[in-house]
């Protein structure tokens, strides 16, 4: 907090008049690449994230800067010219949000001075740009003094990343960095956005996230293909059944289909996409009945799931979970987000957590050359301004 007060009164000066906000990251529990297919999620948000000082400006201009990425220093552009510019890098996720709020009449007349800093790791599948996208909408919600809701917040987050980033993501991330809850995971039906809060206090047990250091590279190229995927087994479900999305298939339905799929591969994403929606189902009926190794074993199967039929995990990924599923104190393990590298996530008996990150981050480096990175996280609010 002091470096984000230093540098911003190094950088714009008088720091009265700033606001300050936080929007957190998310990790998913359960219920992967499901939310653009119609599907149930079920993530948290974290308590890490990204923070925002921001102090309005007396001119149009807006001049952003990052603690995280300080070698481009601040980046300038004025609101008479908000076109995506690659060398805004970074600073395109809260210039787009700036774009979708003036689609819906919610223009500013004046710009911003921001010093952003995220203690998430960027670009590791914990969404530090849906957190970036959603903190925008919390800052400009709050100095427009418009009603913006936390899902309306969290929709046009994803409108600025699939329309101004051009990354086709669902509904999921934005939702969870909005929407979280103190001690809690969400619910969410992707079709409906439906929701509700369900207590994820595991006593006993924590939160263990594992990130591959994996440098994701065509992540979301990856990710888009996968998406059309879908909708090419959607149009063909459609042949025979009047629905939206495949999410609205159970798994004996899509199984009937079967035949009409020429494209094999085709199928196996449909077959993830429908199986994993009715795990998620099972996963929080399981939680609610106090059963976590019901629990853990559908961690398991969405991660086989994952790396067989949907293909977005890579060797990085299954190393970690692999070794994860054979430590003791660990009940379950499987990769998190988008995949292709990023994180791995594990429920982990308290008193075993030291060794479990000593012997899977042992094994990991040794499989892969790489060296993993752990944190312990616990579900935490949505984002806020903080007074
Ligand atoms: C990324 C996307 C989400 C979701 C996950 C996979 O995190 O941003 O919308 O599709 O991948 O579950």
């Amino acid at each position: 907090m002091e470096n984000l007060n230093t540098t911003f009164s190094n950088l714009f000066g008088d720091i009265s008049n700033s606001r300050l906000f936080f929007a957190p990251g998310r990790v998913n529990l359960i219920g992967e690449h499901t939310d653009y297919n119609g599907g149930n999620v079920f993530p948290c948000a974290l308590d890490i994230g990204t923070y925002a000082l921001a102090r309005e400006s007396s001119n149009k201009k807006c001049r952003f800067y990052s603690l995280n990425f300080d070698h481009i220093g601040i980046i300038e552009f004025n609101l008479d010219d908000l076109l995506f510019d690659e060398n805004h890098n970074w600073a395109n996720y809260p210039k787009g949000v700036i774009v979708e709020f003036a689609k819906l009449g919610l223009n500013l007349n004046h710009g911003f001075d921001i010093v952003f800093y995220g203690n998430i790791p960027n670009g590791a599948g914990l969404s530090s740009s849906a957190s970036i996208e959603v903190l925008m909408g919390t800052i400009l919600n709050a100095y427009l003094k418009s009603d913006k809701n936390g899902v309306d917040i969290a929709l046009i987050g994803q409108a600025a990343e699939n329309k101004y980033i051009g990354v086709g993501c669902g509904i999921m991330d934005q939702f969870a960095s909005a929407m979280g809850k103190n001690k809690h995971a969400i619910l969410l039906d992707c079709n409906t956005l439906k929701y509700q809060y369900a207590p994820f206090e595991l006593s006993g047990y924590k939160i263990v996230i594992a990130n591959t250091n994996k440098r994701r590279g065509l992540a979301d190229s990856k990710y888009n293909e996968r998406l059309a995927e879908c909708k090419e087994a959607l149009k063909i479900a459609q042949t025979k059944h009047s629905i939206l999305s495949l999410g609205e298939l159970n798994n004996e339905q899509l199984i009937e289909l079967e035949p009409l799929f020429d494209n094999k591969i085709v199928y196996r994403r449909a077959y993830h996409a429908v199986t994993e929606n009715q795990r998620t189902l099972k996963a929080v009926e399981a939680l609610s009945n106090n059963d976590l190794m019901t629990f853990g074993k559908l961690m398991a199967d969405s991660h086989i799931s994952l790396r067989d039929d949907y293909e977005v995990t890579g060797i990085e990924l299954d190393s970690l979970v692999k070794n994860a599923w054979d430590q003791d104190g660990c009940i379950g393990a499987r990769m998190t987000g988008a995949g292709f590298g990023g994180c791995t996530v594990n429920i982990v008996s308290e008193d075993k957590v030291d060794n479990f990150i000593k012997n899977v981050g042992n094994i990991y480096t040794k499989e892969t050359g790489l060296i993993a990175e752990f944190y312990i996280v616990n579900p935490s609010d949505g984002a806020r301004e903080i007074i």
